[in-house]
């Protein structure tokens, strides 16, 4: 609550600049009002003339909104598009073909600079490569790359032919991977020898063997290989393929498919509170829509910029502000493979200097990692840098605290640069509340107010709006282009799940909890409202990390929490009943060291549990639920003071408090 308290109590207040106010597509705040009124007057009627301004359609559409399958709605229905055609072939046909659409730098530091004309050969000859493989339209393609050229091709290629991508994060486990390509039911997977990071080589491609011996993916007939390294990997003929080799086969042009706007672009799955990952499946209208339309407003973005967003490909972050929005808004932007702290800590700000970086988008957690590392090393300070290239800041995955705002502000922005606080989720497409940088005035830990057209709200357990000043369940009321379509193959659960019955199912449930301020209306994020943890901006749910630490043979039981942490948000915290006794000093140390690396391997290195703690058994209620209340008490040191005379063995309390 601390946290939430000191973005309650924030009285600073930042304008934007006259000149931010002047030169800003939505210039200062009576526009953005003008936008939301216009939205509110002719809700299809905006929708429509934006989805004409900002994209280019094969077939327009006549239809906007379709509420008749409420809540599966579709929009622009009759309309065809083709993403790609939109993200290459359009600036190349206005004449932009030599402007650089990507500046790949690689974790060693080289530079390659990728124009939009040789973007669109390239993802042309991969498309004829995938047809080549045998697939087709409506097919499902897993891509699980390195941050590379390669992926954003992979990416666009498979929206060239209409085939629907699902991105695996490149950290996850083999496990995961197969569970995911099992569930999409993939055909084709396309990944790398080896990734490189800080330094190190990490298989992919051994990984990926793995994942597809775990039997479920008998569908998958090709493999197909990005070389990054030249490691060594073990190869299975007639499935695995080498892109570049496959590549070069082929011509340099390829015809976009025009697909349907509800088409789905792709499917990527996200945690929630149950133990299997959804798929969330996006459209392609819609979403491209909103992906380009909030480049422009939330980053203001113009054709002189430069556009670096730090997040990897695997996450729906990378999707619509690195391999999407910029693209069909067509913009210059840097895609960096490596980690913020190799060679150094200074490796963000070093980047932001060498490629004169305009618009920076980064997360919280990196934030505060790097203010630790600039604090005991002043050479690594973004101080020690020419950082006078940058015009606008932007946070996006986990609230800000204010203190790591200001840092951002004062020392990144140079006082200068508005910092947008985007809140949105895989499920929107795209940035939901968000300051626009020409209008908003800031205060540090607020995301401030909704976008034009999304009608967000915060309300009651029975879906009655609250009044300012009250905390509540953060609703959206009317649905949105960008919006999630359904999850992947259950239907049941994207309704039960973001239009809840007790909330009168027509609201989308965000899944968090938020209050707006009493006078402004401004909206603060107070974290997730069901079992799902945000750890370093990643999405983690309690019951994943419970189900993977139970099908450990040693494990008979396991509680998972979240405790506040300073660098990473969250941290994740696991309460373990062992099948044999409770281990007690260098057994016990030794055990949890075992049962991290096991959670490693069943979910990713992402969502090891940072704190184990071993007990003879939950703290449970008579009827044995597990007091979670509790267990989350316990995880942040506290000492006990609710009531406990429910729970069935208080005894257990001191042995669970105890770290090792
Ligand atoms: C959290 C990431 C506070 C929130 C784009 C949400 C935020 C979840 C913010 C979605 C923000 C995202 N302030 N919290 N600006 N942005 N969140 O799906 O809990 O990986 O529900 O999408 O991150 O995470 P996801």
């Amino acid at each position: 609550m601390s946290a939430i308290e000191s973005v309650l109590h924030e009285r600073r207040v930042f304008a934007p600049s006259a000149q931010a106010v002047a030169d800003a597509t939505v210039s200062g705040m009576d526009a953005y009002k003008a936008l939301c009124a216009e939205a509110e007057r002719d809700y299809e009627g905006f929708w429509a003339r934006l989805a004409r301004e900002t994209l280019a359609w094969h077939k327009p559409f006549t239809k906007v909104l379709d509420e008749s399958k409420a809540p599966f709605y579709t929009w622009f229905e009759d309309g065809e598009l083709n993403a790609s055609y939109n993200s290459l072939d359009r600036h190349v046909e206005a004449g932009n073909g030599e402007r650089v659409a990507l500046v790949f730098e690689a974790d060693d530091g080289t530079v390659t600079n990728v124009t939009y004309r040789d973007l669109l050969a390239r993802v042309s000859r991969f498309a004829n490569a995938l047809k080549q493989r045998g697939v087709k339209k409506g097919d499902r393609v897993v891509i699980y790359m390195p941050m590379s050229i390669e992926g954003i091709v992979a990416m666009q290629a498979c929206a060239r032919i209409g085939a629907t991508h699902s991105v695996v994060f490149g950290g996850f486990s083999s496990k995961s991977l197969n569970e995911r390509m099992v569930d999409v039911g993939a055909v084709a997977l396309v990944t790398a020898d080896e990734q490189m990071r800080g330094g190190k080589a990490l298989p992919l491609k051994n990984i990926a063997d793995e994942a597809l011996a775990m039997g479920g993916c008998d569908a998958v007939h090709s493999v197909i290989v990005y070389r990054r390294t030249g490691g060594k990997v073990a190869w299975t003929e007639g499935r695995d393929h080498w892109m570049h080799e496959l590549s070069q086969a082929q011509s340099e042009t390829c015809a976009p498919e025009p697909v349907g706007a509800e088409h789905p672009l792709f499917i990527l799955y996200t945690s929630g509170s149950t133990g299997k990952p959804k798929g969330v499946q996006h459209s392609t209208g819609g979403y491209l829509l909103w992906a380009a339309q909030t480049l422009k407003w939330t980053f203001d973005w113009k054709p002189t910029d430069v556009f670096w967003c730090t997040a990897d490909i695997g996450w729906i972050t990378g999707h619509s502000y690195i391999a999407y929005g910029p693209l069909t808004v067509g913009a210059t932007q840097v895609v960096f493979e490596g980690v913020p702290t190799y060679p150094n800590a200074g490796r963000f700000w070093q980047m932001i200097e060498k490629h004169k970086v305009t618009l920076f988008y980064t997360a919280p957690t990196a934030i505060r990692s790097l203010i630790k590392a600039s604090e005991a090393d002043a050479k690594v300070h973004p101080k020690s840098y020419d950082l006078s290239s940058l015009r606008i800041l932007g946070t996006v995955g986990e609230p800000i605290n204010p203190e790591a705002w200001i840092w951002y502000y004062e020392n990144v922005g140079g006082k200068r640069c508005p910092i947008v606080d985007t809140w949105w989720q895989t499920e929107t497409g795209g940035h939901m509340i968000t300051p626009l940088p020409g209008a908003t005035p800031l205060v540090p830990g607020s995301c401030t107010l909704p976008l034009p057209g999304i009608m967000a709200a915060i309300v009651d357990e029975t879906g009655q709006d609250v009044p300012n000043g009250q905390g509540g369940i953060l609703v959206v009321k009317r649905p949105w282009p960008a919006m999630i379509r359904n999850v992947w193959g259950q239907p049941e659960r994207y309704q039960s799940g973001y239009f809840p019955a007790e909330l009168g199912g027509t609201l989308y449930l965000a899944g968090d909890g938020s209050v707006r301020d009493k006078d402004s209306g401004y909206f603060t994020i107070m974290g997730r409202i069901d079992d799902v943890l945000n750890v370093s901006g990643h999405r983690l749910g309690t019951m994943e990390i419970e189900s993977a630490l139970v099908a450990n043979p040693l494990v008979a039981e396991a509680a998972v929490v979240g405790r506040p942490d300073d660098t990473t948000g969250e941290a994740v915290v696991a309460f373990v009943v062992l099948k044999a006794t409770r281990p007690q000093g260098d057994e016990a140390v030794k055990l949890a060291n075992d049962l991290r690396a096991w959670v490693g391997k069943e979910i990713g290195p992402i969502a090891k549990p940072k704190d184990i703690r071993f007990g003879e058994n939950l703290p449970k209620t008579r009827s044995g639920k597990i007091m979670r209340r509790l267990l989350r008490s316990l995880a942040k040191g506290e000492a006990i003071t609710q009531d406990v005379s429910t729970l069935e063995n208080p005894a257990i309390l001191d042995q669970l408090g105890e770290s090792l």
